[in-house]
Parts: structure tokens; sequence; C-alpha cells
């Protein structure tokens, strides 16, 4: 199931966007947390509360999730594949638990939003109010992490990516030096 190019281009597009996009919209978020549990300005504190409820459900949520869906579509539709590289199986992982934590949180951040709409928020918000300051600043460096091993991509290949290029190599070789030889990279830098 190996895209064309030009499909290739387009879904890597879409990935590239949404991936980095997603580190923007956690950066902006951060900013906004850090000013929201220090200002000394309440009506700046409020609005930071406020945005970051639009922030959170309208640009890192949807944007995760693309990421998600275009890495899985890149990966399937190359030779890269899911599970063959070590790379790709890390950001998968990365990726689902980056995204369950968000949604997970973004009940809470929900509550806080609402509750600077019509007040500063009290106390009960303290705890909660540093939390994801922490959380933003983790996102940060696991969207990172995420990100270098893209642009590197490690060679290491699973168990799994050795037993399948395997299984394609090893007829190939057998049929002789015509034979036409695969890619043992796997992909396409
Ligand atoms: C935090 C999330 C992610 C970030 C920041 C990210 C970032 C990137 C970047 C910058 C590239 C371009 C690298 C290049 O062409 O040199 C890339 C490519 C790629 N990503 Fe991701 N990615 C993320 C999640 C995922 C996920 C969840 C998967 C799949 C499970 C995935 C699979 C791939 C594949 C297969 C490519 C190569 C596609 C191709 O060569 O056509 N990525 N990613």
């Amino acid at each position: 199931m190996t895209m064309t190019p030009r499909l290739r281009r387009v879904a890597l597009t879409a990935h590239v966007l949404s991936s980095v996009g997603w580190f923007g919209g956690v950066a902006a978020f951060l900013v906004l947390a850090v000013a929201g549990l220090a200002s000394p300005d309440a009506q700046l504190v409020r609005a930071a509360y406020l945005v970051m409820g639009l922030i959170g459900w309208f640009v890192i949520v949807p944007l995760a999730l693309a990421s998600l869906l275009t890495g899985v579509v890149s990966s399937l539709g190359t030779t890269w594949g899911l599970f063959r590289y070590y790379w790709v199986l890390i950001k998968l992982l990365i990726t689902a638990l980056a995204t369950v934590v968000l949604l997970v949180h973004m009940g809470p951040i929900s509550g806080l939003a609402a509750a600077a709409a019509t007040a500063l928020p009290g106390s009960d918000f303290q705890g909660l109010r540093i939390q994801i300051v922490v959380q933003a600043g983790a996102a940060l460096l696991v969207l990172s992490v995420a990100t270098a091993l893209s642009t590197h991509k490690p060679r290491g290949m699973t168990g799994y990516g050795q037993r399948q290029q395997r299984r394609v190599l090893e007829p190939a070789l057998d049929a002789g030096p015509a034979a036409p030889r695969g890619n043992p990279r796997g992909g396409i830098e």
C-alpha cells in the first residue's frame, strides 16, 4: 500500500505542518500559563486562562490528532512502516501518550477557563496552575525529541522490521546477481 510520490509529499506536508504547529501551540500555551501564574495584573491573569482554554481546544488538540493521523498515514503509505524502525515506533508511542495526557487535562483546563470568565481563579486552582506550567514545558521537550528523531531517522530496526526485510531480500538474492536489489534502508532520506 505504497503512496504515489505526489500523495506522499502531500501527506508529509500535512504531517510536518500539524506536528511542528503542535509545538508552536504548546509554546504559546506555556507563555500564557506562566503569565497566569506570575502576573500581578488580575485582568491579564483572567484573560490568559480564558485564551488557554481556546488554544487548547481549537489549536493544540486538533493539531495533536492531525499529527497522529498524518504520521500513521505517512508510515503505512511508505516503506518506513509503523513497526519497522525504532524512530517511527518511538514517535508513535510518544505521540499517542502525549495525546492521551493532553485530552485528560483538557477537562481541568476548561474548568480553569470557566472560573476565569467570572473572577480571578481561587486558591483551589493553585495546584493546577503550577501543574500546567510544568506539563507544557515537558510537552515542549517531548515534542523536540520527536522532531529530532524525525530529522535524524536513526538506523535501528526492530526485530519485526529485520524479519520483514529478510523476507523481501532473500528471494531476490537467491535468484542470482541479476536479480533486483531491495533497499535495505527501507525508506527515502
Ligand atoms: C510529536 C509528534 C511528531 C513530530 C514532531 C513529527 C515530526 C516529523 C517531521 C519534522 C518529519 C519530517 C522529517 C523529514 O522528512 O526529514 C516527520 C516525518 C515522518 N513522521 Fe513524524 N512526527 C510526529 C509524529 C509521528 C507519528 C505519530 C508517526 C507515525 C506513527 C510519524 C511518522 C513519520 C514518518 C513515517 C515520517 C517520514 C514520512 C516520509 O518520509 O514520507 N510521525 N515527522
